[in-house]
C-alpha cells in the first residue's frame, strides 16, 4: 500500500513525510512558523538575559495571558502560565487541604498521571477517591452525567472532570457537570488538557473552580505551554508547585496569586512568549479562524472514525456529539487476553514498522478493552484514515 498524502495545509508542519501521523492528541505538533517564533524569542533572551527577564518577559507573558484569555473568555489576571496539564492538576491538588473522609470524584476515564496526583494527595490527608465508572462504548452523554452524579455524597468536596477523555476520546458533557457540581458546592477541577484550540471554552460562563489546559496540544504552541485558571474567590488557596520570590514580594497594586505564579525561578519561557503569534498565525491558516479549525478537525475525526468502524465492522462506540478532534475505537481483544499497560502493544509496533502509521494502541482494565485512538489536525487527510483502516483490516484478519 502506498503511503497517502497529507492535506495541502501540511506544508506548514515539519512532520516526517515518510510517516502517517495520526496522533496529534498525545503531544501536539508545532507548525514551522511556531518553531521559528520560539527561536526568535530564544534569541532575544540570550541577546540580553537580564533585560529579557526583568523587562521584556513580564510584558510578553502578559500579552500571552491576554491572548489566551480572549480565546477562552476569562480575566487574564486569573490565568497562570505553566508547563503542562499534569502540573496544573498537581498545583491544585498539592495546594488544597482536605479533612479525613473527604471524598474526591474521579471518572475511570481520567488520565492516569492526573489520577496519580489525586491518589497521592488524598492518601496524605486521609481523603477518599471515588471512581465513577463510565461505560465505553456509551450510548449518550446522559449516561456519563449519571455515572458521576450517582457517586456524590455529603462528603464530596471535589471532582476532577475532563473536557475530553484521554483513553476514550469522549467529549464529556462538562458544561452540564460543572454547573450541577458547583451548584452543589463541589469544586470542579476541569482537566482541559484537550481543551483550548480543540473545543470552545468559555471559562467565565462555565464557572469551574479550577481549569487547566495544554497549549502544546490543540493550539499547536511550543512544548511546555499550558495555563491554569483559578476562580478569583479561590486564588488565595492556590500556590505554585515551586515557591519563590512571589511569596514575600511587596503586593503593590497586584495580587499574591500574580506574584507567585509570575515568577517560579529562571527557566526558558521562549515557549510561553510564542503564544500570541501561535494563536494569530494558526487562525490565519483557514478562513473562519479558530472556530473553523475546530469544525474542520472535528468533522475529519468523525469521518475518519466512520471509515474505520465501517471497514472493520465495528459499531460506533459513541454518538457524534461526544466526538471532538480525537476518537477512540475498540478493537477485538487478542487471544492472549490483553497487553500489560506499560508495554507497547505489538499492533502499535507493527503499524509503525510495516505501515509507518503513528497511532496509539492501548489496553485498559477500566473501561475494559483494547483500543486505538485517532486524531485529526489540519495537516491530516481523509486518505490517511482509509489507509489506516486497510492496514487494520489486513492485520486483524478482517
Ligand atoms: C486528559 C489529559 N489530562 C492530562 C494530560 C497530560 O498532559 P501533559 O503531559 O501535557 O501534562 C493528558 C495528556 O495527554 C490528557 O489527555
Amino acid at each position: 500500500m502506498q503511503i497517502p498524502r497529507r492535506s495541502e495545509l501540511s506544508i506548514n508542519w515539519s512532520l516526517d513525510s515518510s510517516c502517517v501521523f495520526l496522533n496529534h492528541g498525545s503531544f501536539g505538533a508545532a507548525p514551522i512558523f511556531v518553531q521559528e517564533e520560539q527561536s526568535h524569542w530564544r534569541n532575544i533572551l540570550e541577546n540580553e538575559p537580564v533585560k529579557f527577564f526583568e523587562k521584556i518577559a513580564p510584558e510578553q507573558m502578559l500579552e500571552s495571558r491576554k491572548a489566551i484569555s480572549e480565546m477562552v473568555n476569562c480575566d487574564a489576571n486569573d490565568l497562570a502560565l505553566i508547563e503542562n496539564a499534569t502540573s496544573g492538576v498537581n498545583t491544585i491538588m498539592r495546594s488544597l487541604e482536605f479533612n479525613p473522609g473527604d471524598e474526591i470524584l474521579v471518572p475511570d476515564h481520567a488520565y492516569q498521571a492526573c489520577k496519580n496526583a489525586i491518589d497521592y494527595v488524598s492518601n496524605r490527608w486521609g481523603a477518599i477517591v471515588k471512581i465513577c465508572e463510565i461505560p465505553f462504548p456509551i450510548e449518550n452523554k446522559q449516561i456519563a452525567i449519571e455515572a458521576i452524579l450517582s457517586k456524590i455524597t455529603d462528603k464530596t468536596v471535589l471532582a476532577m472532570i475532563d473536557t475530553v477523555t484521554s483513553p476514550t476520546g469522549l467529549r464529556m458533557p462538562f458544561e452540564e457537570l460543572v454547573e450541577i457540581l458547583e451548584e452543589k458546592g463541589i469544586n470542579v477541577l476541569l482537566d482541559a488538557a484537550h481543551g483550548i484550540g480543540m473545543i470552545e471554552l468559555n471559562l467565565n460562563k462555565l464557572g469551574a473552580s479550577y481549569t487547566t489546559s495544554n497549549c502544546h496540544k490543540w493550539l499547536c504552541a511550543p512544548k511546555g505551554t499550558a495555563f491554569l485558571h483559578v476562580r478569583k474567590d479561590l486564588q488565595h488557596k492556590i500556590h505554585p508547585l515551586t515557591i519563590s520570590h512571589g511569596m514575600t514580594f511587596p503586593l503593590g497594586d497586584t495580587s499574591r496569586f500574580r506574584h507567585e505564579f509570575d515568577w517560579t525561578g529562571t527557566r526558558d519561557i521562549s515557549s510561553h512568549c510564542s503564544i500570541p503569534t501561535t494563536i494569530e498565525r494558526m487562525a490565519n491558516l483557514v478562513e473562519g479562524g479558530w472556530p473553523k479549525i475546530m469544525e474542520i478537525n472535528r468533522n475529519l475525526a468523525i469521518k475518519g472514525r466512520d471509515i474505520i468502524c465501517e471497514r472493520l465492522g465495528i459499531a460506533k462506540p459513541c454518538p457524534d456529539d461526544m466526538i471532538s478532534c480525537i476518537a477512540t475505537i475498540p478493537l477485538p481483544r487478542i487471544a492472549t487476553g490483553g497487553i500489560p499497560l506499560h508495554e507497547p502493544d505489538p499492533l502499535h509496533e507493527l503499524l509503525q514498522e510495516k505501515y509507518k502509521i503513528q497511532i496509539p494502541v492501548w489496553s485498559w482494565e477500566s473501561p475494559k478493552g483494547r483500543f486505538i485512538r485517532i486524531s485529526a489536525q489540519l495537516y491530516n487527510s481523509i486518505e490517511e484514515y482509509q489507509y489506516l483502516s486497510e492496514a487494520l483490516a489486513t492485520e486483524l484478519g478482517i
